[in-house]
C-alpha cells in the first residue's frame, strides 16, 4: 500500500486486449477516458447535412473542447464495459454482480403491481419528497434491523440504488484532490463515481479480516504528515466487492474508534450483509457507531430487485441535508413507482423468506465455484472464500495478465472481472473478480473449466517463452494449501481466507 497523491489517471497501457476486442476506439482500461478540454483548439468539421449526427457523434473533436476538466479524469466502470461484452447469449459471465431475479415468482410481481396500480396509481405515477415516500422508510428501517442496527424511519434518505449514495456522499464531501480512503481492491462500480469528483484515492490492503487498521493508521499519520485529512473511508465491511472478505469484530470497533478519534467520517456500503451463507452476523459500523461518524449505505439491489433501483442513506443531520439537496439536483426523487411497489411488497409478501430463498440458491452456487476452482486452477492460484456476499477474488501466478487473459477467455466465450478494475493505481494486475449469484451451477462448472483452460494456456506460453517449467494444473492449488500467490510486481492486496479451499461444508 502506499500513499501517495495518486493523480486519478489511467494506468499505464490504456489501449487492452479486452478493449480491443470490444472494438471500443479510444477504450481504455477502465474504459472510454475523454480527454480534450486543455486541447488545443483545432478546426470542427460541419455536419453536412446529409450524415446522420449520431453518427457523426464518433467524431470526438467536434465536441471535445466542450467538456469539462472533469470529463479528463472520468472513467468508464470495468463492469460495465463488461456488461456490453457479456451480451452475447453464449458467453458465460462471471463478471457480473447481478442478483438472479429469475428467482423472484413473475406472478408475484404482477399480483403486487397490480394491487398498487388499484390502491395507489396516481400517487405511484407523480413526483414525491426528495427525502422519499413516507410508506417505504419503514420498510428500510425493518431491513436494517434484521441486521440488529436500529434507525428511526425520518433518518432515512431514499436514493437511486446505493451507487446514488456514493454519488451524494462524494458531491457533498469531496473536492477536487482530496483524499478518500478504500479498501484495495474496491467496488469497481465506484471507482469512476471517485475519479468525476476528482478524489484522490489511498487504498489500504486488506486480508482475510477486511482492511488492515494498522496499514490504515500508518496512511492516516503520513496523510497527517502531509497535512492532509481524508474526506471519508470508503468500506464494504461486510462480504466485500470484489475480495469477499468480512470485516472482523475487532477491527470494526477500531474502525469506529479512529472515526471518532480523529473525526473522520466513514462510508459504510452495505448491499450483502444479508446474504450469509454461514458464521454468525456482525454488527454494522453504522450501529458500533450510533450514527456519529458513520453514514450508512443500503440497499434492495441484491436482496429483492437492481431493476426498481431503491437504495439508501442514513447519516448524521447536516450530512444527510446536504445530500437531500444534492439529490434534488440529480434526480429530483427516486422513482415513485418503485417505492410504492416496495411498500406494497412489504405489505404482501413476507421479504425474509425471499432473502432466506436467495441465500440458499447462492450459497449452494458459492460451493459450487469452490469446488469447481479447485479441480481447475493452476498450481499457485489462491481465492477467497467468502461467508456470504456474491464474489470469490482469484489471485493468479504472478505472470498471468487477467486484462489481457479476458481477451483470451471472450474468445471461449467466458468472462469476469480483471482485477485492475478495483485498484486506482494499476495494481491488481494477476487478480480477479468472479460472480456465483447471476449463473446456474452447470454455468458455473462450465465457466470455471473455461477460465482454468485460458489460463493453463498463458502459463504453457509464459513457460515455453521463459524456458521454465509450467506450473501443473490439479495438483496443489494454493487455496487447497493456503500458501499465497506470489505477488506480483504491483501485487495483489489480499491474502487468502483461512478457510480458502477447504471442502466444502467446512467452516
Ligand atoms: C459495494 C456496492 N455498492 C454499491 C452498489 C450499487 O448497487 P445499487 O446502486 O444497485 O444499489 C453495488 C452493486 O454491485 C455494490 O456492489
Amino acid at each position: 500500500m502506499t500513499v501517495e497523491d495518486q493523480e486519478p489517471t489511467p494506468p499505464q497501457g490504456t489501449r487492452n486486449a479486452a478493449a480491443a476486442a470490444a472494438g471500443g476506439a479510444g477504450s481504455g482500461e477502465h474504459g472510454v477516458t475523454i480527454g480534450g478540454a486543455g486541447a488545443p483548439a483545432r478546426p470542427v468539421p460541419a455536419f453536412d447535412g446529409h450524415t446522420p449526427a449520431v453518427r457523426q457523434t464518433g467524431d470526438l473533436e467536434r465536441y471535445a473542447r466542450l467538456f469539462s476538466q472533469r470529463t479528463r479524469v472520468m472513467k468508464q466502470s470495468a463492469m460495465r464495459d463488461l456488461m456490453a461484452l457479456t451480451e452475447r447469449p453464449e458467453v458465460i459471465s462471471l463478471a457480473g454482480g447481478l442478483a438472479d431475479t429469475k428467482l423472484f415468482p413473475a406472478e408475484d410481481l404482477a399480483k403486487v403491481l397490480s394491487h398498487m396500480a388499484a390502491g395507489d396509481s396516481a400517487r405511484a405515477l407523480q413526483y414525491g419528497p426528495t427525502e422519499g415516500l413516507n410508506e417505504i422508510r419503514p420498510c428500510l428501517a425493518e431491513v436494517m434491523a434484521a441486521e440488529g442496527t436500529i434507525v428511526d424511519p425520518d433518518e432515512i434518505l431514499v436514493t437511486s440504488g446505493g451507487q446514488q449514495v456514493i454519488d451524494l456522499v462524494c458531491k457533498t464531501l469531496v473536492d477536487p484532490g482530496d483524499v478518500v480512503i478504500t479498501e484495495g481492491p474496491t467496488y469497481p462500480g465506484a471507482v469512476p463515481t471517485f475519479s468525476a469528483y476528482e478524489a484522490n484515492l489511498v487504498q489500504i490492503e486488506m486480508d482475510e479480516d477486511g482492511m488492515r487498521i494498522d496499514l490504515l493508521e500508518e496512511a492516516l499519520d503520513r496523510l497527517a504528515e502531509e497535512g492532509r485529512r481524508p474526506k471519508f473511508i470508503y468500506t464494504i465491511p461486510t462480504f466485500q466487492n470484489p475480495g469477499g472478505v468480512t470485516m472482523s469484530l475487532e477491527r470494526r470497533h477500531q474502525l469506529v474508534k479512529i472515526a471518532q478519534e480523529q473525526q473522520i467520517l466513514v462510508l459504510e456500503d452495505n448491499p450483502y450483509g444479508l446474504l450469509r451463507y454461514e458464521g454468525d452476523p456482525l454488527p454494522t459500523l453504522l450501529s458500533l457507531d450510533g450514527g456519529r461518524f458513520v453514514i450508512y449505505a443500503g440497499t434492495l439491489s441484491k436482496i429483492l430487485s437492481p431493476g426498481i433501483r431503491v437504495g439508501w442513506a442514513v447519516a448524521p443531520a447536516p450530512v444527510r441535508q446536504k445530500m437531500v439537496i444534492g439529490k434534488a439536483g440529480s434526480d429530483l426523487n427516486s422513482s415513485s413507482l418503485s417505492q410504492l411497489f416496495v411498500a406494497y411488497y412489504f405489505r404482501e409478501r413476507d421479504w425474509r423468506d425471499y432473502v432466506r430463498q436467495q441465500a440458499e440458491v447462492y450459497e449452494a452456487r458459492r460451493d459450487v465455484m469452490l469446488e469447481a476452482l479447485t479441480r481447475h486452477m493452476p498450481e499457485g492460484t489462491t481465492w477467497t472464500r467468502p461467508q456470504g456476499g456474491l464474489f470469490v477474488w482469484l489471485t493468479l501466478p504472478s505472470q498471468i495478465d487477467t486484462t489481457d487473459l479476458l481477451a483470451r477467455a471472450l474468445q471461449h466465450d467466458v468472462a469476469f472481472v480483471p482485477g485492475r478494475g478495483a485498484f486506482l493505481d494499476g495494481r491488481g494486475g494477476n487478480s480477479m473478480r468472479i460472480n456465483f449469484s447471476g449463473v446456474t451451477e452447470d454455468e458455473i462448472r462450465e465457466g470455471i473449466s473455461r477460465v482454468g483452460s485460458v489460463i493453463a494456456e498463458q502459463l504453457e506460453l509464459y513457460a515455453s517463452i521463459a524456458g521454465t517449467p509450467r506450473p501443473r494444473g490439479g495438483s496443489t492449488r494454493g487455496g487447497s494449501t493456503g500458501t499465497p500467490a506470489a505477488p506480483g510486481p504491483t501485487g495483489p492486496s489480499i491474502v487468502p481466507l483461512r478457510t480458502a479451499g477447504r471442502r466444502r461444508g467446512t467452516a
